[in-house]
């Protein structure tokens, strides 16, 4: 053994600063220092069970983020803990290529009985990107590479692997790599769908294989498209004989009040990406389903069989995690709740966007996807900007919904965090389980804070940065915001 080795057994005892500081050798600086600016290393977390994550010091933290939608049934569900531990303590086989598993398969089977009609066919991986990226795969698969052309909505978030890249509308995550060739259309309008599938329908170099959308956008902001848009899409797509893909890696798994979202408005995509709470928030499984029709054009014969594959996806564990996470979607009628508590939340919202208008422009949501968005112009009447570093109040614009999250775990120990393409908007995602109490209280929290006023919030703040990261930090960082 290395002299300098940590056994695994001592990991969890040893001083969380080292966690800090390995975090910023080894792994992330630059997220290190984000988080330390936020006050979030300064928990140290020892326990997480449903909403609630308990810090080595007995603060309890209610969790408003849900991991960006993977945690739908709150942390270590008890059910799907067991399922996972059944698999492993029987030794039953978890991973084999060659050998199937009956996990697998009756994940399988299971799933294809809440999908929409016709969607049975599926592929199973890790992740959301890896989702995604065998849905593009399948759908160019299935024109036989003839079609070059995706088209995809602007602020859209689809992954970070290239092909998922490809179809995700942020500059900040596409610059300096390369991608594939895809369009980019308003989300929400299908007029400009259709001009764009006509002007490509004229251009064979320019053919189209699918369109790639989320039925609701999250990291966009909660971007809700109008009544009837999803299947406008579907009858374009279908007049223009181009598929249509849907990513319910966020919307899906009840986070909308149906297990889809794509059942509110009856659309039946030719295939559809899932992940995050798929895995019942302990294990990490995504799904591609699609139709027979598509399908059968990358999996009928053993010369194809392998074109798309990974190491790891449906392995026992993670497929005996889902079918349970499926079960505790049913039985404690978390679809239910979530309609129930959605309302709760976004009424609630609405009136502190009537008590503070100068704070809140705009509530979106549906079900327990809902978003904030602030009024970003609230800083200029903070009036307190003690430095003279250029760009500062374009960093601190950006960041409005970062110093709420950060007061809110500082002053109420609610975990909440921003999006990823719009930094306006304050993510608000609790699990699916969360008690009406919990939102009154994060209703509470937030209005007490707004009530403080803009300046106690920009000065607790900055000051806690400036204390933290140097001056020299943050004038770098506006610089960098001006070169913008
Ligand atoms: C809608 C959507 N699609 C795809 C992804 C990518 O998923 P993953 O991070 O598991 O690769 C995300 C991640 O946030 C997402 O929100």
């Amino acid at each position: 053994m290395h002299e300098h080795w940590i056994r695994v057994e001592d990991v969890a005892n040893r001083p969380y600063t080292e966690t800090v500081e390995l975090f910023r050798e080894h792994i992330n600086p630059g997220l290190v220092s984000l988080l330390e600016m936020g006050e979030y290393t300064d928990i140290n977390p020892k326990s997480a069970h449903g909403a609630i994550i308990t810090s080595h010091s007995g603060r309890k933290i209610i969790d408003f983020v849900s991991s960006y939608g993977a945690l739908n049934l709150g942390h270590n569900h008890p059910h799907v803990m067991q399922a996972m531990q059944d698999v492993m303590a029987e030794n039953r086989l978890d991973l084999s290529k060659e050998l199937l598993s009956p996990y697998t398969a009756f994940l399988a089977r299971n799933l294809s009985l809440l999908t929409p009609k016709g969607l049975n066919k599926i592929y199973f991986c890790n992740s959301g990107t890896e989702a995604v990226e065998a849905a593009l795969k399948l759908a160019s698969r299935c024109f036989k590479g003839t079609r070059p052309v995706f088209i995809y909505a602007d602020n859209a978030l689809h992954g970070k692997t290239i092909g998922a890249l490809s179809v995700t509308g942020s500059l900040r995550l596409r610059e300096h790599f390369p991608t594939m060739p895809a369009q980019s259309m308003p989300y929400g309008d299908s007029g400009a769908l259709k001009q764009l599938l006509q002007k490509n329908s004229r251009d064979q170099h320019q053919q189209v294989a699918a369109v790639i959308l989320e039925p609701i956008q999250g990291e966009a902001g909660v971007v809700i498209p109008p009544v009837g848009y999803l299947r406008e899409v579907r009858k374009l797509c279908d007049e223009f004989d181009v598929l249509l893909i849907l990513d319910e890696i966020q919307t899906g798994m009840g986070r909308t009040g149906t297990f889809l979202t794509c059942e509110q408005e009856e659309v039946v995509p030719d295939i559809i990406a899932m992940a995050k709470s798929l895995g019942g928030g302990v294990a990490t499984i995504g799904a591609t389903i699609a139709s027979e029709k598509v399908f059968k054009t990358a999996y009928e014969n053993p010369h194809d069989c392998l074109v798309q594959t990974s190491t790891f996806g449906g392995r026992a564990t993670a497929c005996a995690a889902a079918i349970a996470a499926l079960e505790v979607l049913q039985d404690e009628n978390l679809l239910e709740n979530t309609g129930t508590r959605g309302k709760q939340l976004l009424s609630g919202l609405k009136a502190l966007q009537q008590k503070y208008p100068q704070w809140i422009s705009e509530v979106r949501g549906r079900g327990l996807m809902v978003g904030i968005e602030f009024n970003v112009d609230v800083i200029d009447k903070a009036r307190y900007l003690p430095l003279k570093i250029p760009g500062l109040k374009t960093v601190l614009k950006e960041h409005l919904p970062g110093m709420v999250a950060a007061a809110l775990l500082k002053q109420y120990d609610i975990l909440g965090t921003l999006m990823l393409n719009n930094r306006a908007v304050l993510r608000v995602y609790p699990p699916l389980i969360v008690t009406e109490e919990q939102i009154a209280y994060f209703l509470d929290s937030l209005d007490n804070l707004l009530a403080q006023g803009p300046k106690e919030l920009v000065k607790t703040r900055v000051n806690h940065a400036v204390g933290k990261s140097g001056l020299k930090f943050i004038g770098s960082w506006a610089k960098s915001f001006l070169r913008k």
